[in-house]
C-alpha cells in the first residue's frame, strides 16, 4: 500500500468506528448531536487516532479494535478544538474549513458539544470490547493525565493563555507545547502501544518517539498559522502573533523554528531505530507531522 492509501484506509476505519461512538443526529436532543457531528466530521487529519494505530502496529500483528481507543484521542482532540476555537479562549470564526461550532451552534451549544465529546471518549475507552478490564483501566488513565491540568492538554492552555502578552521565554515557550499540543500525540503513540500490549522497553522507546514528535507538531503549527493561508489551513491563519501568543516563531523566528522541528523529527526517527521495519508507518507519519503543508 503506497502512503497516500494507507492513510486513506486508516482515516476510514476511524471514521467509521467515530460514527458507530457518536449519537445519530436524530437521538434526542438533537441539536447537541449535531453539533457533536459538525466538528467531529469536518474533515480533521485524524493524526492522533492515526499514530495510536500504526504504534498498535508496531508491537503487535493484529491488534484488533485499536480504532476504537484511537477514536476516544480524536473525541478529546476535538473538543479541544471546538473550546480553544470559544471567544472566551483563541475566539476563532473558522476551524476545519468551516464556521466554528459556536458560530454555528451558539456558545452555550458549544461548550456542551465539548463536555459531550470529552464524556464520550471516556465512555467509549470503558466499554472497549476486545481488551481486558486492567488494559482499558490504563487507557483511561493515559488518557485523563494527558488531557489534565498538570503538563497536560488543560494545563498547557492555561498558561497558553495566561501567556499572552508575556515576556516569551525559551522555557514558558517548551513548556506550553508540551502541555497543550505534545501531551496527547504522546499519549496517542503510547495509547497504542499499551493496546497492543507492549514491553516495558518497547513502551519506552514509543514514548520518546511521542514526545519528539508531539514537540515538532506544535513548532510547525506554529509555523504554518504564518507561513500559510486561511485557505490553506482551514482556520485562521496569522491569529498568533495578533493575540501575541509564545510561539517559536515567535522566539526564534522561522527559519530556526523549522530547523528544530526538522531536529525534532530526526530525534523520533532515532528512538525507534530498534524496530526496524515494524516502525516504517509511525517513521513516516512523523515526516508527514514536519513536513505537511497544512
Ligand atoms: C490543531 O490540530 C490544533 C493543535 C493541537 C495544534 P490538528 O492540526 O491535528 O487539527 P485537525 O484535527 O487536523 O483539524
Ligand atoms: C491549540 O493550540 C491546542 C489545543 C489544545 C486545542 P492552537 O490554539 O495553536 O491551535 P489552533 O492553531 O487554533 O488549531
Ligand atoms: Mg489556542
Ligand atoms: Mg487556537
Ligand atoms: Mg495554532
Amino acid at each position: 500500500m503506497t502512503l497516500p492509501e494507507y492513510l486513506a484506509h486508516q482515516q476510514k476505519r476511524v471514521d467509521t468506528a467515530l460514527d458507530r461512538w457518536v449519537p445519530a443526529e436524530s437521538q434526542d436532543p438533537s441539536i447537541i448531536h449535531r453539533a457533536m457531528r459538525y466538528s467531529l466530521f469536518a474533515g480533521g487529519k485524524r493524526i492522533r487516532p492515526l499514530l495510536a494505530m500504526a504504534a498498535a502496529d508496531a508491537v503487535s500483528d493484529d491488534p484488533e479494535g485499536v480504532e476504537n481507543a484511537a477514536c476516544a484521542l480524536e473525541l478529546i482532540h476535538t473538543y479541544s478544538l471546538i473550546h480553544d476555537d470559544l471567544p472566551a479562549l483563541d475566539n476563532d470564526d473558522l476551524r476545519r474549513g468551516r464556521p466554528t461550532c459556536h458560530k454555528v451552534f451558539g456558545d452555550a451549544m458549544a461548550i456542551l458539544a465539548g463536555d459531550a465529546l470529552l464524556t464520550l471518549a471516556f465512555e467509549a475507552l470503558s466499554k472497549l470490547p476486545d481488551v481486558d478490564a486492567e488494559r482499558r483501566i490504563r487507557l483511561v488513565a493515559e488518557l485523563a493525565t494527558a488531557s489534565g491540568t498538570i503538563g497536560g492538554m488543560i494545563g498547557g492552555q492555561v498558561n497558553d493563555l495566561e501567556g499572552e502578552g508575556k515576556e516569551p521565554t525559551a522555557e514558558l515557550l517548551e513548556s506550553i507545547h508540551r502541555a497543550k499540543t505534545g501531551a496527547l500525540l504522546r499519549a496517542s503513540v503510547r495509547m497504542g502501544a499499551i493496546y497492543a500490549g507492549a514491553e516495558e522497553t518497547q513502551l519506552a522507546a514509543l514514548t520518546c518517539f511521542g514526545e519528539h514528535i508531539g514537540l515538532a507538531f506544535q513548532i510547525v503549527d506554529d509555523v504554518l498559522d504564518v507561513e500559510q493561508s486561511s485557505e490553506a489551513l482551514g482556520k485562521t491563519a496569522g491569529k498568533d502573533a495578533q493575540q501575541n501568543k509564545i510561539t517559536f516563531p515567535a522566539v526564534y523566528g522561522l527559519e530556526r523554528s523549522r530547523a528544530m522541528a526538522e531536529q525534532e523529527r530526526l530525534a523520533a526517527h532515532t528512538a525507534l531505530r530498534a524496530f526496524g521495519n515494524r516502525a516504517e508507518r509511525l517513521l513516516e507519519l512523523a515526516d508527514l507531522i514536519v513536513q505537511r503543508k497544512a
